[in-house]
């Protein structure tokens, strides 16, 4: 280890635990896009790390701080991960103030990086934004009494993070290790109207079963990033390797040279992406909005880009996937109607590539999945945001379900 290059210098408060809090191996709470817990717990396992789905936007673990490195690197569904700091009994405020401060914070924050509170819950009647600034008061007030000196606050989380989880009367103080949410992978440079989550994008191909196993078309692409999520999977690419920022940089015993060897041996288990990839959209600037971020993402070189009507995208190969993001009408405007047409284009033009191949819609429509006129093979929901959407997967190559793809709009039924 090149010491110089560790950034993180603060000596250990005398009778801390200093590194040793860091090694200890807590709970671990990994966030994500409600409906996506299953894809997460997978890809938890995936890594060798047990999983239990413990909420719809929550998949708790057990790790190191070390660990939470890793996966912040490697966990392509995750939002964030949360390391458990402590936890108590907490009925009142007096209650939450005397817990935080019996915490050893002076192991882990530093006082020369700023922290932010953030409460997801609170009790004893208190609200969120009550329990997170008594928690920093507290948190100010510990570190002040052990090291003589506490660390800035901040509203951002720019520095290191602190997430305040108070239910009944169990009050959980986590470490978020992530900070500011892992959907930002770093490769965003241009957006269009409406861009799909990054963490969202990925989340759906491998709930899917997309490995990169065949070729993959994403028309309707916008900014990209189903194309490029396909690709960074399909290459092995580590979601975490362009970001430069993550909160756990922020704590005690953070080491540079470590984590950038964990970022080579990611990068060093890369592979080219094996199959085609086409990304079309009948708008030019969202095409070159794509090219930019794929550029950025380092696949620009694997995706075929097009500007192309829907009917009219390149094919990508025998067997492909067609992986689709139609406009969600409240969200970029287009009534109901309009939406209607939108889905029925895209059954036709499924229909008309349908070779073996398979097809995924995300839809924030619940009710459009006849209007595409396919047997469905799988309906699954997902939330980008407040917004409910459905993944709508379709095996390509079996007979259409022309009973479906006869009735009107009228006779649509909840799906
Ligand atoms: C919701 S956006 C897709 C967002 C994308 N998933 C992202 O992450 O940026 C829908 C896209 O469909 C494109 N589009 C709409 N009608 C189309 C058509 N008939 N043919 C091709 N593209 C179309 C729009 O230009 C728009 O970029």
């Amino acid at each position: 280890m090149n010491a110089h290059r560790s950034h993180n210098t603060e000596p250990a408060a005398a009778g801390s635990s200093g590194d040793a809090g860091r090694a200890g191996v807590a709970a671990l709470a990994v966030t994500c896009a409600r409906g996506l817990a299953p894809v997460l717990a997978d890809e938890l396992r995936a890594v060798g790390r047990a999983a239990v789905v413990v909420e719809e936007t929550c998949v708790e673990s057990r790790g190191t701080l070390a660990d939470c490195e890793e996966l912040n690197l490697r966990l392509r569904t995750a939002h964030r991960v949360l390391w458990l700091w402590g936890e108590f009994e907490a009925g009142s405020e007096a209650d939450l103030y005397r817990g935080v401060k019996g915490l050893a914070w002076e192991d882990v924050l530093r006082t020369d990086r700023p922290f932010m509170v953030r409460a997801a819950s609170s009790g004893a009647g208190m609200s969120e934004r009550a329990a997170a600034l008594r928690t920093k008061d507290a948190i100010a007030d510990r570190m002040r009494s052990r090291l003589g000196r506490r660390p800035d606050s901040t509203s951002k989380p720019h520095g290191a993070v602190v997430v305040v989880h108070w239910v009944a009367s169990r009050c959980r103080l986590f470490l978020d290790t992530s900070g500011v949410p892992l959907s930002f992978r770093g490769y965003r440079r241009r957006a269009v109207a409406a861009p799909l989550r990054e963490t969202l994008a990925a989340g759906v191909l491998l709930g899917a079963g997309w490995r990169g196993q065949a070729p993959l078309a994403n028309p309707m692409c916008g900014s990209g990033t189903i194309a490029i999520e396909a690709a960074w999977i399909a290459a092995r690419r580590a979601p975490g390797v362009l970001r430069r920022s993550f909160a756990f940089m922020n704590l005690r015993g953070f080491d540079a040279d470590a984590w950038e060897d964990r970022r080579r041996r990611a990068a060093a288990e890369e592979r080219p992406v094996g199959v085609p990839i086409v990304a079309a959209d009948v708008d030019g600037a969202a095409v070159a909005a794509a090219r930019a971020n794929a550029r950025a993402a380092g696949v620009e070189d694997a995706i075929r880009l097009a500007v192309a009507e829907l009917a009219d995208t390149p094919p990508a190969g025998r067997g492909a996937w067609y992986v689709l993001n139609p406009a969600w009408g409240m969200r970029i405007g287009g009534g109901e109607e309009e939406v209607a047409v939108t889905h029925a284009a895209i059954g036709r033009f499924l229909r008309a590539r349908a070779d073996g191949g398979r097809a995924v819609v995300i839809s924030g429509h619940l009710r459009m999945s006849r209007r595409i006129g396919l047997r469905l093979a799988r309906r699954w929901t997902v939330f980008h945001g407040p917004v409910e959407c459905r993944v709508l997967e379709f095996e390509l190559g079996g007979p259409p379900d022309r009973s479906a793809a006869a009735s009107g709009f009228e006779r649509y039924g909840p799906v």
